[in-house]
């Protein structure tokens, strides 16, 4: 049998991220350009503090960001409204006339960083719910419950038997995006359900599983919402999903930055940053699971077919090019430690 001929470069439409937390001020401006380098559009998170509830706070946020990008730079902000439980129809309407509003995102009151302004009942936001399936804009959905007794791990598999299921069925309608999935119980859960229905995997869920983060001592910077989960069954569910060609599911980041002491801490926040080499991360992954030949769908165009929108025609390349992450980056007027710092990645892109 003739062995495989080794691959160096693989070419691809730009792709484009669909869950990125930039932050804001100094913070925002320190991280966007490294999105804005790889990526076409993101679906930008309003877990700011205060969250972006309304499209005027949407708009200015995007100001704001485009401001900060390279005159260059071709990159679209996508915005999103944080659903509360005093989120309108109105509201709903207001974004689904504002042609940089995309979608609507439900934390969890309590579930991760900035949620406390989050969903407390869900019939709080029925009506909420009602419009948004009939403007057709993507509900975003951390999938988490908060009560104590619920062990952590198990927290996401809870949360869809007990609300998202329900929730689905409510609104048969409405298109739903399960953000940043950590289980097996998510693939089954999005692959069996409408196509209406799909959800964004992180590079960091597809190369780490709970060990990383504890064996050996805790490591702060694999700490993360939805936690990282175990290798057998979830983390290779999420890998077969991912390398699939299932167009339910697609590239979304939750790159989200903290400063390094927030990280370091006896208390610390949860949150991966990888936008400095989310696309190289995606391509280990892919070529570890033997289908660089699935990247590109997952990573450029199944995303787009989602959300309605034009997939990107831009061509970006990526070369086998050993590089090694920094230890850090310049975040405001501190650090963020990024994801496999000062580990050896094996593609990079080109420019
Ligand atoms: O790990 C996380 N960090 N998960 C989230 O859901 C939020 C994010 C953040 O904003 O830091
Ligand atoms: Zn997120």
């Amino acid at each position: 049998m003739l062995a495989k001929p080794l691959i160096k470069q693989i070419k691809l439409a730009r792709p484009d991220d669909w869950h990125l937390h930039l932050r804001q001020g100094k913070a925002m401006r320190s991280v966007v350009g490294m999105t804005a380098r790889q990526m076409g559009r993101a679906i930008i998170m309003p877990n700011l503090s205060p969250p972006v509830k309304t499209v005027k706070q949407a708009l200015d946020y995007r100001k704001e960001v485009v401001s900060a990008l390279p005159k260059s730079s071709n990159f679209n902000p996508l915005m999103t409204l944080y659903l509360t439980d005093n989120t309108t129809k109105q509201d709903i309407i207001n974004a689904s006339n504002e042609e940089h509003v995309y979608a609507v995102k439900l934390y969890p009151a309590g579930a991760t960083t900035n949620s406390e302004s989050g969903v407390t009942s869900l019939p709080n936001v029925y009506p909420a719910l009602e419009q948004m399936q009939k403007e057709s804009i993507p509900l975003l959905v951390h999938g988490e419950v908060t009560h104590d007794d619920i062990d952590i791990f198990d927290r996401e598999a809870v949360f869809i038997e007990t609300i998202l299921e329900p929730l689905t069925n409510k609104f048969p309608g409405l298109r739903v995006v399960l953000e940043h999935i950590t289980t097996k119980d998510s693939v089954d859960f999005v692959t069996q359900s409408r196509d209406t229905i799909g959800a964004t995997i992180t590079a960091h869920h597809l190369l780490a599983n709970r060990n990383h983060m504890l064996v050996g001592g805790i490591k702060p910077h694999y700490y993360c919402l939805p936690v990282l989960k175990r290798k057998v069954p979830h983390q290779d569910a999420l890998i077969a999903a991912a390398t699939s060609g299932n167009p339910k599911f697609f590239l979304g980041t939750d790159s989200a930055p903290h400063y390094q002491n927030e990280k370091e801490s006896a208390c610390g926040c949860a949150g991966v940053f990888s936008a400095h080499a989310a696309i190289e991360l995606y391509a280990d992954a892919f070529e570890k699971a033997n289908k660089l030949d699935m990247l590109e769908g997952f990573a450029s165009n199944y995303g787009a077919d989602f959300y309605g929108l034009k997939r990107n025609t831009e061509i970006i390349t990526l070369e086998k090019r050993p590089w090694m992450v920094p230890k850090s980056y310049s975040f405001s007027d501190s650090k963020v430690i990024p994801f496999l710092a000062e580990e050896q990645l094996s593609w990079r892109l080109m420019l």
